[in-house]
C-alpha cells in the first residue's frame, strides 16, 4: 500500500465514490459540551453575542477541530438569524430556548424583510478568517435553515413538539403562508450565496421540523419546492458546490426528498431505516448520492461498548454508499469529551 497517499477529504467522498475513508464531523460540535466554550460564552455574555463577534465565533468554530480529528468546521452562528435580521426580536433564554416575536398579522408578512444586516454580516467575516486557520484537507462548511423551518419559529415564536400555532396558520391562510415561504427562501439563498464567496466550501440546508408538514402534498409545497428553488439558484453561480440537505425526521419522505433534489448528500437522523433507504434510493436514483449520519445524540450520550457497536453497525449498514459519519440530530450539551475521542477513534479503525 502506498503510504504517502493523500486520504481523500470530506469533499472528495462527497462527490465520488470511495467507500474506504469515513469523513466525520458532528452537528453541534461546538457548544456547551465542550469546557473551552463555556468559558469563551461566559466571556462574551451569550450565545448570541458569541454569534455576532466573527473572531470569537471563528474561535468557537475552531475549538473541536484542535481537540478532534474532525474532517469539517462547521462556522458558528444559528439559523434564527435570518428572522433576527429581520427584526423579529431574537433572544435565547436559558434552559428554554429561542423566543422571536411571533408573526400575527398579515402586514407583517407582506412588509417582511432583512432590516439589520448587520446580524449576518459576522457570518462572512468568521467564515474568512476559519478559511485561513483550517488545514486544507478539512471542509468548511456554511449553513441555513431551510425557509419552512424558519417559518414555523417566526409563526409560532418558539421552539414547539407541533407547531400547532404555525399548522393552524397554513391550514387557515396557504397563500400567504407560500409567500412567506418565498420571502425566507430569497433572504436564506442571498444569505448562503454570501457564505458560499466567503469561503464556505460546502453548505448544509437545516429542515429541522420537517415531521411538521409531513403529509407528501404539504412536504412537495412547503420543504421540497422552496428548497429547490435555493438550491437552483445557487447552482446556476456555483454549479458545483457541494450541497446537504437535512430533513430531519422527514421518515418516508426522505425518499422524494432524495428524488426532487439536486443535493449531493442527505443527511438522515436515526429514526429511520437505512437499508430500506438505501434500496429504494439507489432503484430510483442514478445519482452518486452521499449519506451522512446517523447515530443517535443520546448513544454518543452514553458512550462504552454499546456506542462502539453501534457505530460499526452505522459504518457497516451504509458501506455501499458514499458516507459522512455525522449524528441524527446535535450533541448533546452533558455528552463526556471522552466519549467523542473514543467516537473517532472507532471510526478511523475501520478506515480501508
Ligand atoms: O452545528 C454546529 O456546531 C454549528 C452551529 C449551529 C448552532 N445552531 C449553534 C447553536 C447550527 C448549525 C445550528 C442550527 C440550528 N439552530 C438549528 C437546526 C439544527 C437543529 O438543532 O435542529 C435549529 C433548530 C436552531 C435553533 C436553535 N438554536 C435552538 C432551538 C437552540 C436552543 C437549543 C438548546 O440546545 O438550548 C439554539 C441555540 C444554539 N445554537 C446553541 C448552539 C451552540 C446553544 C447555545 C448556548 O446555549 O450556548
Amino acid at each position: 500500500m502506498d503510504k504517502v497517499k493523500k486520504k481523500p477529504s470530506l469533499i472528495e467522498v462527497l462527490k465520488n465514490n470511495n467507500n474506504n475513508n469515513i469523513p466525520v464531523w458532528l452537528m453541534r460540535q461546538a457548544g456547551r459540551y465542550l469546557p473551552e466554550y463555556r468559558e469563551l460564552r461566559k466571556n462574551a455574555g451569550s450565545f448570541l453575542n458569541l454569534c455576532m463577534n466573527a473572531k470569537l465565533a471563528a474561535e468557537v468554530t475552531m475549538q473541536p477541530l484542535r481537540r478532534f480529528d474532525l474532517d469539517a468546521a462547521i462556522i458558528f452562528s444559528d439559523i434564527l438569524t435570518i428572522p433576527m435580521a429581520c427584526n423579529r426580536n431574537l433572544k435565547f433564554v436559558e434552559n428554554e430556548g429561542p423566543r422571536l416575536k411571533p408573526i400575527e398579522k398579515e402586514r407583517e408578512i407582506l412588509e417582511l424583510k432583512i432590516t439589520n444586516f448587520e446580524y449576518l454580516e459576522p457570518v462572512y467575516e468568521s467564515l474568512g478568517i476559519v478559511k485561513k486557520q483550517l488545514k486544507a484537507d478539512k471542509a468548511l462548511i456554511g449553513f441555513a435553515g431551510a425557509p419552512f423551518t424558519i417559518a414555523a419559529y417566526m409563526i409560532e415564536g418558539k421552539g414547539s413538539v407541533n407547531f400547532s400555532k404555525c399548522v393552524s396558520f397554513f391550514y387557515a391562510n396557504e397563500k400567504l403562508f407560500l409567500l412567506l415561504l418565498d420571502k425566507l427562501e430569497n433572504f436564506i439563498t442571498n444569505h448562503l450565496i454570501k457564505q458560499i464567496e466567503a469561503g464556505a466550501e460546502v453548505i448544509q440546508i437545516f429542515e429541522s421540523h420537517a415531521k411538521v408538514a409531513l403529509d407528501e402534498n404539504k412536504f412537495k409545497l412547503f420543504c421540497i419546492d422552496p428548497v429547490n428553488k435555493i438550491i437552483n439558484k445557487i447552482r446556476k453561480i456555483y454549479p458545483d458546490i457541494s450541497i446537504i440537505g437535512f430533513p430531519r425526521n422527514a421518515a418516508k419522505s426522505y425518499l422524494e426528498y432524495g428524488k426532487s433534489l439536486n443535493v449531493d448528500c442527505i443527511s438522515i437522523d436515526q429514526n429511520i431505516n437505512i437499508e430500506w433507504l438505501i434500496k429504494n434510493l439507489k432503484m430510483t436514483n442514478n445519482r452518486n448520492l452521499c449519506l451522512q449520519g446517523n447515530l443517535a445524540p443520546e448513544i454518543l450520550l452514553e458512550g462504552g461498548e454499546k456506542m462502539i457497536a453501534s457505530i460499526n453497525n452505522i459504518i457497516d449498514v451504509f458501506s455501499s454508499i458514499n458516507h459522512i459519519f455525522n449524528l441524527g440530530h446535535g450533541v448533546i450539551k452533558e455528552t463526556p469529551v471522552e466519549n467523542i475521542e473514543l467516537l473517532i477513534k472507532t471510526i478511523r479503525s475501520r478506515e480501508k
